[in-house]
């Protein structure tokens, strides 16, 4: 891919790139909705995601294509106007990025042209946009010789999501994207920052990606909500209990204490940031003792709770993870990411997945009417210059 791109790039500029970087995808193992809950994610890279070449300009334009989105067709804008506009529709994640870096960073003086193709599917909670964002961050990074370092660029990333384009997302994306490992998973807990890389491995057993193919719809305003209703629930909490987040409070004290959140629903979306929490930290222990049964029975308890507490799974991930969870040799599934459309990963047996592939496909068509993709991928590095 990135030898094509660099091929075409020259075909394009007249001039050969002087940076060329990858960023991932991710997955998360568990803990959803949990990270702008103070809470404990789990995710790890894949290695499907963005490619990029990039190279500076003299005079003050950035040029940007992507050969994901021909229609939209070459962005132009200039290095004096990095506001937000609608019709710059996936350039803005790129706009965005450089807008935050020059703030810091007045060495970036000239225009650059970027070239771009990715290999996650668009819109399935793979995080293709914290991908981008990365990816167009550690371009400039190299192409400018910046000394920003890559935590900087996930909270740079962080704050293009929550400020220019509006979305309350939490550091979990772009933290993955920018620190991830090959063959491991991260333990972050969101509270603090730290985390630790533990292998990906689980014996006999492979995570498998299931793809909805729904086209996602109002998952901004849904999860802004959500985010939204957790903070409530947080606020009426503080009035009795002395905690910052709701990912401080263990099963018991929330169930103690959960009378104090005064609307049902809130209570409900609480009531998953805090078991959703534990179950995380229990699926780390899990795997630390190559427990994979109790790892898929998390997964699937995960689920059940994204379901019917938080309410962010809907009919097609339902489906997938639901139908998955039945094949034998199948030990636990659950929607990653987001939900309400997107993907789902299941922890099956290696020969099984032919079965898992069948049986959630036949499912799917019947209640949903199209079928459902897969995707087996290894687990990959952070961004990563190439
Ligand atoms: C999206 C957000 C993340 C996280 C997940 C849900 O991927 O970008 O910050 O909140 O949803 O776990």
């Amino acid at each position: 891919m990135i030898n094509q791109l660099t091929a075409q790039f020259k075909e394009r500029y007249d001039t050969q790139p002087e940076a060329r970087a990858f960023a991932p995808g991710r997955i998360n193992l568990i803990g959803e909705h949990t990270d702008y809950n103070g809470g404990y994610v789990f995710p790890a890279a894949i290695a499907l995601g963005t490619y990029g070449v990039a190279s500076k300009r003299q005079d003050k334009e950035i040029h940007l294509y992507s050969n994901n989105f021909e229609s939209v067709g070459e962005l132009v804008f200039s290095l004096e106007d990095l506001s937000f506009k609608t019709d710059h529709d996936w350039g803005n994640y790129v706009k965005g990025m450089i807008a935050y870096l020059i703030e810091d960073y007045p060495d970036i003086n000239t225009g650059m042209n970027i070239l771009i193709e990715g290999n996650i599917p668009n819109g399935a909670s793979l995080s293709s946009s914290a991908s981008l964002e990365m990816l167009s961050g550690w371009l400039v990074k190299s192409l400018f010789d910046l000394s920003v370092d890559r935590l900087q660029l996930i909270h740079l990333g962080q704050r293009v999501e929550n400020q220019f384009i509006g979305v309350n997302s939490g550091i979990m994306d772009q933290f993955i994207v920018g620190m991830g490992a090959k063959d491991h998973a991260l333990l972050l807990d969101t509270a603090t920052l730290e985390y630790h890389e533990v292998p990906a491995q689980f014996g006999d057993y492979v995570i498998s990606i299931m793809n909805t193919n729904k086209r996602r719809s109002l998952t901004e305003s849904k999860y802004n909500e959500r985010r939204a209703e957790c903070e409530t629930a947080l606020e009426e909490l503080q009035h009795h209990l002395d905690i910052q987040s709701l990912g401080e409070l263990s099963v018991e004290t929330f169930e103690a204490n959960a009378h104090y959140i005064t609307s049902d629903t809130n209570r409900r979306r609480a009531r998953h940031a805090v078991t959703e929490n534990q179950r995380t930290k229990d699926a780390y222990q899990a795997l630390q003792h190559d427990d994979f049964t109790t790892f898929g029975q998390l997964l699937n308890a995960s689920h059940e709770s994204l379901k019917e507490d938080y309410e962010v799974t809907g009919q097609e991930l339902d489906t997938l993870a639901e139908t998955a969870q039945q094949v034998e040799g199948v030990l636990g599934a659950r929607m990653t990411g987001a939900g309400f459309a997107g993907c789902a990963i299941a922890l099956v047996h290696k020969d099984s997945i032919e079965q898992l592939e069948t049986d959630v496909t036949t499912a799917y068509v019947e209640r949903i009417g199209y079928e459902p993709s897969f995707y087996h991928v290894s687990i990959g590095d952070g961004v990563k210059n190439l």
